[in-house]
């Protein structure tokens, strides 16, 4: 077996392999996984993923105690989502439908909703799907002028930290269920030294919170419409508070088991007609299966596709 070590890289990216080397320390069957992901990466990912590990050194990742825990929660989820997965494939259904349930047992949860946040945060570094979303992301936001935006399930902040990164006149309000998700993304903001004036966090369901008249140039509803049970109620009032030419970041995913997921898509046309039913237009998407299968046998064989989109309103 080739042994992988990533001490070629130490000199360059510090603070990423440091994180890197804690990960496969605790878990060494990560190394495999891990390498085979970042091997396929450009140069570009290296420079991103050192930049924000170095942001996260400020605060967030700032002692080895910190580091070593952000570490066990990145492979904790992996572990997590293993088993929901080998479970799915016997099942085909998501285990859990019942939103009340899963707000009581997960998010009102702070302990445990730390340890999946902040695995979450990490699996934009690790998981070649998520890292593709954020890229889509990022981009697309360097086209975007904006004033003001929403963001409703924050969870990490990571999100909202490069909107707010990229466009310093931003303000932003940031609303998520749970309170352990709204402390782990003042957290992240603040590693990234981004004053907290600039941010409004509403602890709260989307479906309750009232916002008044106000709209936003954009709204990012990143992994959350497979959280809700409605998810064309969620995208109707999201058209309802952007401006005319405001745009919709959003993500979800196919055939996705999660302890959390309680709305299954079964395909991709769910999603698209979801979008067309709820008055938005896809302007730009990206479908990424999690296996090399072709595309006709994603649904037969229940592949997990991510799909993230940016929208707008639509004629
Ligand atoms: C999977 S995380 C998504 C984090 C981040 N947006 C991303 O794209 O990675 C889902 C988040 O949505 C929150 N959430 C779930 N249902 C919600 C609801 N009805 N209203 C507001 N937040 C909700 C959860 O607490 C959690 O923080």
């Amino acid at each position: 077996m080739i042994v992988p070590d990533f001490s070629q890289q130490k000199q360059t990216y510090p603070f990423f392999t440091e994180l890197l080397e804690m990960i496969v320390s605790q878990n060494p069957l990560q190394r495999r996984a891990i390498q085979t992901h970042i091997d396929e990466q450009t140069e570009e990912y290296w420079i991103f993923a050192e930049k924000l590990c170095h942001q996260l050194d400020h605060y967030f990742l700032k002692s080895q105690e910190q580091k070593k825990k952000a570490a066990r929660a990145y492979n904790n989820l992996c572990l997590t989502i293993l088993k929901e997965q080998v479970l799915f494939k016997k099942t085909g259904i998501y285990r859990e439908s019942d939103p009340v349930k899963v707000n009581e047992e997960i998010y009102s949860q702070e302990e445990k909703m730390r340890l999946y946040i902040v695995g979450l945060l990490f699996s934009y570094l690790f998981w070649p799907n998520h890292y593709q979303m954020f890229l889509f992301f990022k981009n697309h936001l360097t086209q975007i002028k904006l004033k003001s935006f929403l963001e409703v399930g924050v969870g990490h902040g990571l999100f909202t930290a490069e909107v707010l990164m990229q466009s310093p006149n931003t303000y932003g309000k940031l609303i998520d269920i749970s309170q352990g998700s709204l402390t782990i993304a003042k957290e992240i903001l603040e590693s990234y030294q981004i004053p907290l004036k600039r941010t409004d966090f509403i602890q709260g369901d989307y479906f309750d919170v009232d916002l008044g008249e106000e709209k936003f140039d954009l709204l990012i509803i990143g992994e959350i419409l497979e959280h809700v049970s409605n998810p064309e109620e969620f995208l109707t009032r999201s058209r309802k508070l952007i401006r005319d030419k405001g745009k919709i970041y959003m993500s979800t995913c196919v055939n996705c088991p999660a302890p959390d997921h309680i709305y299954q898509f079964h395909n991709l046309e769910e999603i698209r007609n979801l979008i067309q039913k709820s008055g938005l237009k896809i302007l730009d998407e990206r479908a990424l299966p999690l296996e090399k299968r072709p595309p006709n046998c994603w649904e037969k064989e229940k592949i997990t596709i991510n799909y993230c989109a940016f929208l707008e309103q639509g004629s």
